[in-house]
């Protein structure tokens, strides 16, 4: 037996995590918080910009290594920059399932100093200069497995039997054994009616929740517990040693068809969850999400939620592919759930679906996030933007530069060409995207015929030809999945890898955002250098050296379509 203190450290040590209070998927009420539960987006939050200020410490120095250590730039070039400036660099990892998530994992590897090869041939080091990290759907597979694992390494998951083994589908994870398969829907019914019990809506996207969080965990008892606000109290976040984790889906409102200029983009951060965009403007706290709130205010003071953000349901909303017409697998699913649970909803069981927090709250323009007393979440790439750009170009997040990692499948034969940078482009001229400033981008014919679909491209490299847009944006490196030693243009819809293909894919994407590990370009490394400093020694006055012009004529779109 455990001695008492061990077992109250332990116990202590859960809850001081946000861990759900009822150790298990349910979600349980609390007391609430002496706190407001919702705000209007005027600003970052108070906890995000003094975790910034904390993360800028370390970014500084490890940005400062980088560039001594792994390009050929003179230190009088930065050494002031670094000193008397911030430098803040944003990644962006798409959607596209486990293709994503995999050549994602790959890209993020040959930025992290930890694998082996990355400071000899690769970007090892940025990972670590970085102040925040968006994925979308597959890509925020890829982020919410490290958030949510201690921020363990890419390398270090690809060589566990636990996380991220893909040797079974997500529907059958017991493979032909159909009695294991039973065992786990069997335990996510489970864990489904308990949380229906404590009066909850459910829908498909709660047994995604649950599939997902046993690949993504440890084990399945850990994903069932653990919650999205657990990574904003874990030593590694609190300490800043990794970036900003930001989990990107989009609000579905009944009559709105989802194209980009209509479609609110909701990002779930340590913090909060809610929207920059001018359509709700307002965040809520999202330890308790899950409590009735009117006009942010709970009933009474014992009406709060915590367990909510359970970690895969917040993975499972960016990647609720489900709602989209005529999607076979989705109708089959619904269908096995309304045989399962009694009175769980057929008319929104493919969307994410949680109390809605801003109900009666009014902030934003759009009268449905004030009305509707449910707030249902779906796959973010289904407004257009499947890099998710959105939320490390806001304006009010002020980076220098964005490494936007494309893993769609645009063409026929599931290869990027552009179309989501092209919509995200599009999408700030329009009232929804006022909060956001982005470069100038070709369109995806220029893509495809000048081969930024091969190769790393630089757009908005010269601040003085930005002036018209709301604001001067940050340089924007696009990195398209391409085809080095796998041919990773698997099908979004794959479900399932042997081991030998899942280590293709993830040394494929190291390949890609390396040019083939410094080979196609020994100066690679010192080019995402001078990008990285671009803007700060525009802001300085400060001329490129020669070794950044040619650089930038190597690297830049110059203008022609
Ligand atoms: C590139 O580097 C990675 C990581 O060090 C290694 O696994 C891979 O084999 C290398 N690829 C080539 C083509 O040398
Ligand atoms: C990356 O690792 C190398 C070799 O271990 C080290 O010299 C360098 O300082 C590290 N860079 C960062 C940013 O930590
Ligand atoms: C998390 O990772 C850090 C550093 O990699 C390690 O020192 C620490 O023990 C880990 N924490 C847990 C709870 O595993
Ligand atoms: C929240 O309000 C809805 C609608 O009024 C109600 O059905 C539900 O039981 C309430 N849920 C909680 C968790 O209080
Ligand atoms: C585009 O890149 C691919 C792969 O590197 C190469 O085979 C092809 O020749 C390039 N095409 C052009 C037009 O440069
Ligand atoms: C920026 O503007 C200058 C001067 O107008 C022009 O020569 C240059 O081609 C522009 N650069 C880009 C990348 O559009």
């Amino acid at each position: 037996m455990l001695p008492q203190k061990l077992l109250l450290q332990v116990l202590f040590a859960w809850t001081s995590v946000a861990w759900s209070p009822t150790n298990s998927y349910a979600p349980a009420y609390v007391t609430c918080p002496d706190v407001s539960l919702v705000r209007d987006a005027s600003k970052l939050s108070d906890s995000e910009t003094e975790w910034v200020a904390k993360r800028t410490e370390i970014t500084k120095k490890n940005l400062g290594l980088f560039l001594e250590y792994s390009t050929s730039l003179d230190s009088s070039e930065y050494q002031s920059l670094l000193e008397d400036d911030t430098i803040k660099i944003g990644l962006s990892f798409s959607g596209g399932g486990y293709r994503a998530m995999l050549s994602g994992g790959g890209q993020l590897s040959g930025l992290d100093n930890r694998t082996t090869g990355a400071f000899e041939h690769g970007l090892g080091g940025l990972l670590e200069s970085s102040t925040y990290i968006a994925g979308l759907s597959g890509g925020n597979w890829l982020v919410g497995t490290l958030a949510l694992n201690n921020w363990t390494s890419v390398e270090e998951i690809s060589t566990s039997d636990t996380i991220w083994n893909l040797n079974e589908p997500l529907y059958a994870l017991g493979g032909e054994n159909y009695i294991k398969d039973y065992e786990y829907w069997d335990e996510w019914i489970k864990d489904i009616k308990a949380k229906q019990k404590a009066g909850f809506e459910v829908s498909l996207i709660d047994v995604w929740a649950r599939a997902l969080s046993t690949v993504f965990s440890e084990s399945a008892e850990i994903g069932a517990a653990d919650t999205w606000s657990t990574i904003a109290s874990s030593d590694v976040f609190t300490n800043a040693q990794m970036p900003f984790p930001i989990s990107i889906s989009d609000a579905f409102i009944s009559l709105v068809e989802l194209t980009s200029t209509d479609t609110t983009i909701i990002e779930t951060n340590p913090f909060e969850l809610g929207s920059w965009d001018p359509t709700l403007d307002a965040f809520t706290l999202v330890q308790y999400l899950g409590s009735n709130l009117t006009d942010g205010e709970p009933y009474d003071s014992q009406s709060c939620v915590e367990g909510f953000d359970n970690g895969g349901f917040i993975m499972a909303s960016s990647s609720d592919v489900f709602n989209i017409p005529a999607d076979d697998l989705g109708e089959e699913l619904s269908g096995i759930l309304a045989n399962a649970i009694d009175g769980i909803t057929t008319t929104s069981v493919d969307k994410a679906i949680y109390p809605n927090p801003f109900y009666q709250s009014a902030y934003g323009t759009q009268d449905d996030f004030a009305n509707d007393k449910y707030l249902y979440l779906v796959d973010g790439s289904e407004g257009g933007e499947n890099v998710p750009v959105a939320p490390v170009t806001l304006t009010k997040r002020s980076t220098d530069l964005v490494l936007a990692f494309d893993n769609s499948a645009d063409t026929s034969d599931n290869w990027p060409n552009g179309a989501s940078i092209v919509s995200t482009y599009e999408r700030q001229f329009s009232a929804i995207g006022a909060p956001y400033s982005f470069p100038y981008v070709p369109p995806t014919s220029t893509f495809l015929a000048k081969n930024f679909t091969h190769r790393p491209v630089f757009f908005g490299c010269d601040a003085t030809n930005l002036t018209e847009l709301s604001s001067i944006p940050p340089l924007v490196v696009y990195i398209a999945n391409s085809d080095y030693s796998f041919a990773s243009n698997t099908k979004t819809l794959q479900l399932q890898y042997t081991d030998e293909q899942k280590l293709g894919m993830i040394q494929n994407g190291f390949e890609v955002v390396t040019r083939n590990n410094l080979t196609e370009d020994s100066n690679w490394a010192t080019c995402v250098g001078c990008a990285a400093i671009r803007r700060a020694q525009e802001r300085a006055g400060i001329e490129q050296s020669d070794v950044c012009q040619q650089c930038f004529t190597d690297y830049c779109w110059d203008g022609e379509v």
